[in-house]
């Protein structure tokens, strides 16, 4: 496998020469050399251009792009196009294009307009990738393969006939017999016996709530038929090159696609992200997407393949990025492991649906704020190099980040709405504000690297994953785990005789009945500003631990643990909602039995990190709006805040502007 080691940072972006007439590429190359771009990925969106009628291929004008980059010292990231498929395919093959879950048929007029189960389709885009292959394959300014892009974006999946086919193809070779099948979904339940796999059918529309692990299993076969695709595409272009290296644009926390099951397929992982400036807490989600996607790398580099300079144009209202902001979301990136800083896109476009959505050069041309803030920060950039690229980020914590119990506690029938990513930021955030940097882990994943194990709402877990964290223990490590963790198998079946199933007797508890509390809103009806207000409150906890909390209440029998906290008031009060089980060579096993107030998980975070040995975090007290984080041998100190301020970090007070970015080498001991 061919790994991505370019010689400096990549700095540049998705770039559209196709959408320009051709004197302004030679335009595009002087703005790009005087802002040191390094990288363009493209042609994206060029299917319609590269192939206008099928089978026929109009190359020229992109070999004369690949001409003007060379000559400019730019290099591509060479992207296989099959994004957005040509108008004329729905024509000639209206089977390919997706159906919805009320069986309506998308249209063409957008992109992504594909099923991603179209036997079709994957031929049309096999034998365009193959012709870019042949042509481009050993071409100078070739570095890396962007396949397709965003998979799943608008389209994850798709209820068309030949996908219900590849779904049944899919189980059948998952369960192999129909028996098996039942056994898992407990089709006893409602009627829902199948006599064989050609019943079975997509969760499409139906009258009530369909069956729980029809459902999950629908959402593994939608990203497994996504993955297939790009694999597909992977292997023409292995063949035919196989010392590229080849990635494809993840989206961070994105439901739809389970990127663990991705990673291991990407040579290097890649990322876009568009945190929303008007939310003055983007930081902390935008901070865990970086470590997520090094973490989905096991520790390597990754790229930051799209991010914008200032608004996007996809939101309600799309606030400006205010000056610097641009250069501290980049080097927020570069400081949890990113090796290359890339937008959408190089120049703003005239026409379309993205006119208003930022970019490298906009509208407005060289003359502006962003273009100058482009030009600076491609050259800190360059700076920086040498004592950055390829380094890793040390973690001694690690929370799990599980697509499955995502998915089931998004699905109706549950106890009550619990919002997955926001409860595990909440978790992220008393770390992130003390200089501690996380790594993120799969459930039943190696735990061995870290001395503190955290693991909110994992309500999903396989017995083999909960063994897993029953030997952390064992072996000496904290384990944290809150409510809703350990409750259903990888089937969506309960543990019986008091949930955690083999994790039990580690935690020393019998969960008896849930009691939920207001939820945080309705995710039918999300409301942008709640991970502000993140619990609702609802009840108190008392004991060692004292505060407020919210959302969630239960009975909690603590056989063999040491209570360290109960419930004030409510249906539990009186009960555990906090327990600790010492066990193994110095271990620890938490249970929290509620959702805390920042503040509250702020006190549960220092016993924590106190239990586990891990004292050091890089600020000298718990701050917002900030970060601190060490890349190797440097340390990337950023202030959030709109306004000036000293940040004190290992020792010393360090003065940084609004949206300041301070990168220096750490003293020793730090
Ligand atoms: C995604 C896509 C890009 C562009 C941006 C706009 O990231 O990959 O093509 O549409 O969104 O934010």
């Amino acid at each position: 496998m061919p790994t991505f080691t370019p010689p400096t940072i990549r700095f540049g972006g998705d770039y559209n020469p196709d959408q320009w007439p051709r004197d302004v590429w030679d335009d595009d190359v002087r703005l790009m050399n005087r802002a040191s771009v390094t990288t363009v990925s493209l042609p994206i969106f060029s299917w319609a251009k590269l192939e206008p009628e099928p089978g026929v291929f109009n190359f020229g004008w992109l070999d004369d792009v690949f001409a003007t980059m060379e000559a400019g010292s730019i290099r591509i990231d060479l992207a296989t196009a099959t994004a957005s498929p040509p108008p004329w395919m729905a024509t000639l093959f209206p089977d390919t294009l997706p159906v919805d879950i009320n069986g309506v048929r998308l249209g063409v007029g957008s992109r992504q307009q594909y099923s991603p189960s179209s036997s079709t389709f994957r031929k049309l885009a096999i034998r365009l990738v193959r012709q870019l292959a042949d042509r481009y394959g050993s071409h100078p300014a070739v570095e890396s393969w962007h396949i397709s892009n965003e998979y799943g974006c608008h389209v994850p999946m798709s209820y068309d006939a030949e996908s219900v086919e590849a779904f049944r193809a899919w189980l059948k070779n998952k369960y192999a017999t129909i028996d098996a099948l039942n056994d898992a979904w407990g089709t006893a339940f409602w009627s829902q016996a199948y006599g064989d796999f050609d019943q079975v059918g997509a969760p499409a529309a139906m009258p009530t709530f369909p069956n729980p692990t029809q459902l999950i299993d629908w959402e593994r076969f939608s990203s497994d038929a996504l993955l297939g695709l790009f694999l597909a595409e992977k292997a023409v272009i292995r063949e035919i090159t196989p010392d590229i290296p080849i990635t494809t644009n993840f989206m961070g926390f994105f439901r739809d696609a389970d990127y663990w099951q991705w990673a291991p397929h990407m040579d290097y992982v890649s990322d876009d992200l568009y945190p929303d400036p008007a939310d003055s807490d983007h930081y902390i989600m935008a901070a865990a997407t970086r470590d997520l996607m090094r973490s989905l790398g096991g520790g390597r580099p990754w790229i930051l393949m799209e991010q914008s300079t200032s608004a996007v144009n996809w939101r309600p209202r799309n606030a400006p990025k205010p000056a610097g902001m641009n250069r501290a979301h980049s080097l927020q990136a570069v400081a949890r492991g990113a090796d290359g800083i890339l937008y959408f896109q190089w120049r703003q476009a005239k026409a379309g649906a993205e006119k208003f959505h930022a970019s490298m050069v906009p509208h407005g041309g060289e003359d502006t704020r962003i273009f100058r803030e482009v030009t600076a920060l491609g050259s800190e950039l360059a700076a920086i190099s040498p004592n950055v690229i390829g380094r890793k980020v040390p973690a001694r914590v690690g929370i799990v980040f599980d697509w499955d119990s995502w998915r089931s506690l998004d699905q109706e029938a549950q106890p009550t709405r619990i919002d997955y990513v926001a409860t595990v930021l909440s978790w992220y955030r008393p770390l992130l504000r003390r200089g501690i940097t996380v790594d993120f882990v799969q459930a039943d994943g190696n735990l061995s690297g870290y001395d503190l194990v955290i693991a909110p709402v994992v309500q999903v877990a396989s017995e083999a994953a909960l063994q897993g964290w029953a030997q952390f223990v064992a072996g000496g490590g904290t384990l944290l785990a809150t409510y809703q963790s350990g409750i259903l198998n990888e089937n969506l079946h309960a543990y019986l005789g008091g949930y955690l199933g083999p994790l039990r007797s580690t935690m020393g508890i019998r969960i008896e009945e849930f009691a939920p509390l207001a939820a945080p809103y309705d995710q039918r009806h999300p409301d942008p500003a709640a991970s502000t207000r993140f619990p609702v409150p609802g009840t108190r906890i008392e004991g060692q631990l004292a505060g407020e909390a919210g959302l969630w209440q239960e009975i909690v029998l603590a056989d063999d643990a040491d209570v360290v906290a109960r419930f004030a008031d409510g249906f539990a009060a009186g009960q555990p909602a906090v327990t600790r089980r010492a066990a193994g060579d110095g271990g620890a096993a938490w249970y929290v039995a509620t959702q805390p107030s920042n503040d509250l998980i702020d006190s549960i975070m220092a016993r924590l990190l106190d239990d586990a040995g891990v004292t050091t975090g890089l600020f000298d007290e718990p701050t917002d709006q900030a970060e601190a984080v060490r890349r190797g041998d440097m340390l990337f100190v950023i202030n959030h805040a709109d306004h000036e301020r000293d940040l004190m970090v290992a020792g010393q007070a360090r003065r940084l502007p609004a949206y300041g970015v301070e990168v220096s080498a750490l003293s020793a001991g730090a």
